[in-house]
């Protein structure tokens, strides 16, 4: 399990794509800063920076003056669309991630919006991405784990007898288990029993002998749609419904969801809760408020939803009438790396989640607009069976061409970059203005993500280039590194 994580040896190093840069008058030319609808909003370009959570909420959900600074600063690069970081639909606490499961959220989030229009000049269009997220504990130390989490069974007690131990004292059994290696553990453990042992106890949307998972298909439209309503109260031109990655509505999604009650299965029935969840939202916020989802064009997973899954599923999108599909790769707990003792797993550290966040190590296709394809094929089939939904593709798009490529091919209708904006997030302004020559380039190395998975601010290592220059710039909680992208003069 664990070698899953390791790179594929297929993978090899490539350069930052060559690029020469539009003048102003070309770039105006261009499709990529033209106006776009997205159902009842209209986005100035088709410019777009997807959802990222830079860990700057507090650690009850609020948003705090560090989150404003952040969105402030992409907005100053006047994307068409910026799409504010997964934000949690319950009243729960989770850390510092952003919440919006209550009313004491909106005015935090109404200041958000605010900033953004202010800094924007009033030109982009913001969202908010919406999730909820199953339980997830760390990974135990390992005697803890058999002496107090395992729930010992007649077949363990069976399977230790076979391998001769005598006791029939649980106490004593437990510290058995303790004693032996991964190889019997896998043998006498069932695979979900060894996965808490050697991974850190997850739920799944399957786990129908849970009375929560279970009503799932109950509680999860209600409080998306409250989460929606609270968005449009704080002034968001719409929300994203996050249906993608490692969270309970992609579980939904999934190949993997095995759940019996209609809500699992056959496709028809996996896209049945999102197909819910939107029309609760949709009868709360009117048709007047952009919602959208974000979902998988592939898993990326042994077993899981393929490019013929999200085909079927988008078409079901765009006929309900949804704003916008936005097409997203990977990113399982499935096949992530075994956590070190003591923290969680996380989904982007096996292959799956290099299919969303490719780096330049990759295979002979390279990280550079490597999911195009996913949503090249999802816009067609959503456009064959009639609709127009915008399409929004993302992953490893750096450069003008690489974005009017996409466009001119009909591949997509709106063209996301995330880390290439988190490296400069005035990069859409500088190309606009025909400077391009100025623009910070993204390294997809993943410094940044690799922040993220320890749940530190997130930062990027270009930022820090000029830093010494600098001593008034803002530090990061551990003093080391810059806190947002250096000032552009215009
Ligand atoms: C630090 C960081 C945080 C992210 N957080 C989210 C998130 O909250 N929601 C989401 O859908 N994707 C998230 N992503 C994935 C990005 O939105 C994007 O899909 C991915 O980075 C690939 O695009 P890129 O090659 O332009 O970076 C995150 C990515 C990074 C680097
Ligand atoms: S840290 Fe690296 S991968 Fe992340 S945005 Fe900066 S240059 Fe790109």
């Amino acid at each position: 399990m664990p070698d899953d994580a390791e790179p594929a040896a297929d993978r090899t190093r490539h350069p930052i794509p060559a690029t020469r840069w539009p003048t102003a008058a070309e770039a105006a030319a261009g499709r990529w800063f033209t106006p776009v609808t997205l159902g009842p909003i209209t986005a100035q370009t088709r410019t777009w920076v997807p959802a990222m959570v830079p860990w700057r909420a507090s650690d009850e959900g609020f948003v705090t003056a560090d989150v404003l600074d952040w969105y402030s600063r992409f907005a100053e690069g006047r994307p068409g669309v910026l799409v504010v970081e997964a934000t949690g639909i319950r009243d729960v606490p989770s850390g510092p991630l952003l919440r919006v499961g209550h009313d004491r959220f909106v005015p935090g989030l109404r200041d958000l919006v605010d900033r953004v229009r202010e800094h924007s000049h009033g030109e982009t269009r913001v969202l908010l991405q919406i999730i909820d997220f199953l339980g997830i504990r760390r990974r135990p130390e390992k005697v803890r784990f058999f002496t107090r989490f395992l729930t010992l069974t007649d077949r363990h007690r069976e399977a230790l007898h076979t391998r001769g131990t005598t006791t029939t004292d649980d106490t004593t059994l437990r510290a058995a288990f303790a004693d032996l290696n991964d190889h019997d553990l896998r043998a006498i453990l069932t695979p979900r029993e060894f996965r808490d042992y050697a991974f850190g106890w997850r739920e799944e949307v399957s786990d129908l002998d849970q009375p929560h998972i279970r009503d799932l298909p109950r509680t999860l439209p209600p409080l998306f749609a409250a989460a929606a309503a609270r968005a449009r109260d704080a002034g968001f031109d719409g929300v994203e419904l996050h249906y993608a990655h490692a969270y309970t509505m992609a579980s939904f999604l999934s190949r993997t969801n095995i759940r019996t009650d209609g809500y699992g299965g056959d496709p028809q029935s996996r896209v049945r809760l999102p197909l819910e969840v939107f029309a609760a939202v949709r009868e709360r916020v009117g048709r007047d408020f952009c919602v959208g989802a974000r979902f998988l064009g592939d898993e990326a997973i042994a077993g899981g939803s393929t490019i013929d899954d999200a085909t079927f599923y988008a078409v079901q999108f765009a006929r309900a009438g949804f704003d916008f599909l936005s097409i997203s790769k990977g990113g399982k707990f499935d096949d992530s790396r075994q956590p070190n003792v003591g923290e969680t797993a996380y989904p982007y550290t096996g292959p799956s989640g290099h299919e969303c966040m490719p780096t330049v190590r990759s295979d002979e296709r390279g990280p550079f607009g490597r999911n195009v394809p996913l949503a090249a094929a999802i816009r067609r089939a959503v456009h064959a069976a009639g609709h127009s939904t915008p399409v929004i593709t993302a992953g490893g798009i750096c450069t003008f061409d690489q974005a009017e490529a996409v466009l001119a091919a009909g591949d997509a209708d709106l063209v996301a970059s995330a880390r290439q904006s988190l490296a400069d997030p005035d990069w859409f302004m500088k190309v606009r203005l025909g400077r391009g020559d100025e623009v910070r380039r993204c390294k997809f190395t993943n410094y940044c993500e690799g922040l993220d998975q320890k749940h530190k601010q997130v930062t990027c290592q270009l930022w820090d280039r000029d830093f010494a220059q600098d001593p008034t710039a803002r530090k990061t909680a551990d003093g080391k590194r810059r806190l947002l992208p250096p000032p552009w003069q215009r």
